[in-house]
């Protein structure tokens, strides 16, 4: 039997506890012992936070597990076998490293830390304590985005010659974060090119490779203004645009924005290969070719079509086996953050060239 804490219980950890129970209802060998947020609202389950993510946990369950505002009071008093950690980003490194060195395994959420060498400290932690640490950079599973990590790495469509990656919308926990403005601030959250345009950073570093460099523009964000944090120790962007330089004639782009006015969120891709153009669009996955029918390809072969469903199971797989978890990297998730913060830097200086590798 597994045991496993979550700590940071506001709209994706009431998502994570959602599929915990949902794996424990399906008698999984789980058992969720106990939840952990500073905020003792949420360990009642009154968020008063607005996702665009399906919220299931009952709050009648949270009842049921022990009850923590600290995670180091959590570690003291509990045996675990897994810790989860959903707190606000720049909590990831510190929690993260004090889970491994009590010798129990870390799934931690994306972005992995706000800095380079804090992603290296919590993966020689990882060593150290020989325990798993993955980073929840989710796409991993979402069976599109294997799909054409698939066809990329099998050359099923001959090679790329380009791909345009974008997520964005009118999202509420952006204006309205349920915790102390954190993803708002440069320091903490980063803002949407920290927060959510990490996604696709990670994405095109794990199909493509790490660039050689990176250009962004970018504009800040219209809700630090109405907060009074446009200092630059506070300044972030919200819309951001990316190319990615590669030593071949590749042509990689990224988009996001979290600006849009009343435009629901929403993700994708459309990368064009020799034979092929692979997109995603409207929640649709399409493989087109010239002369031919468009045509949907069969997802079932890579599991449910909720991705957090298979990225928990994955890793709980994985603890249970005594094995890495290795689907997602650690090296990528560090190289996430070193290309993000070249794209800042980059933004900093009106789409400055910033090389970062
Ligand atoms: N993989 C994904 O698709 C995805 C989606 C959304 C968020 N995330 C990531 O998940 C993390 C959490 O984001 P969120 O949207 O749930 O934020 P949130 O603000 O809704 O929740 C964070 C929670 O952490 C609690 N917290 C703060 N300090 C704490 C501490 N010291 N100990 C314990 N709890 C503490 C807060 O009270 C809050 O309930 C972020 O790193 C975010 O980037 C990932």
């Amino acid at each position: 039997m597994i045991k496993l804490a979550i700590s940071g219980l506001g709209r994706m950890g009431m998502m994570h506890l959602s599929i915990y129970e949902k794996l424990v209802e399906e008698g999984y060998p789980l058992q969720i012992v106990a939840i952990c947020d500073v905020d003792a609202y949420k360990l009642e389950g009154k968020s008063t936070a607005i996702t665009n993510l399906v919220n299931s946990a009952s709050e009648n369950k949270l009842s049921e597990y022990k009850h923590y505002s600290s995670l180091t009071e959590m570690l003291d008093h509990e045996e675990l076998d897994v810790v989860d950690i959903v707190m606000p980003t720049h909590l990831h490194a510190h929690a993260s490293i004090e889970v491994l060195n009590r010798g129990i395994h870390c799934f931690c959420e994306k972005p992995m830390a706000t800095t380079v060498e804090d992603c290296q400290k919590m993966i020689d932690a990882a060593k150290r304590a020989g325990k798993n640490l993955m980073i929840g950079h989710c796409l991993h599973f979402w069976p599109e985005y294997v799909y054409l990590n698939d066809c990329v790495k099998n050359e099923t469509f001959g090679k790329v010659n380009g791909g345009y990656f974008w997520r964005g919308g009118d999202q509420d926990h952006v204006k309205n974060p349920s915790w102390n403005n954190w993803i708002l601030k440069r320091e903490c959250g980063g803002g949407a090119i920290f927060d959510q345009h990490v996604h696709d950073v990670e994405v095109i570093n794990w199909i493509f490779g790490k660039p050689r460099a990176v250009s962004t523009l970018g504009k800040s964000n219209a809700t630090q203004t109405y907060l009074g944090m446009m200092e630059d120790d506070h300044k972030t962007y919200n819309i951001v645009n990316t190319n990615y330089i590669y030593e071949e004639a590749t042509v990689i782009t990224a988009l996001d924005d979290t600006s849009y006015i009343g435009y629901p969120f929403g993700y994708g891709f459309r990368v064009n290969l020799d034979s092929a153009t692979i997109a995603y669009e409207n929640s649709e996955l399409m493989v087109y070719r010239a002369n031919q029918k468009p045509f949907q390809p069969d997802l079932s072969v890579y599991g449910s079509s909720n991705a957090y469903y298979n990225e928990f199971k994955y890793y709980l797989d994985c603890v249970k086996a005594g094995v890495a978890p290795d689907k997602i990297p650690n090296c990528g998730s560090k190289n996430a953050i070193h290309m993000t913060l070249c794209e800042i830097e980059s933004a900093d200086h009106n789409g400055k060239i910033v090389f970062c590798s």
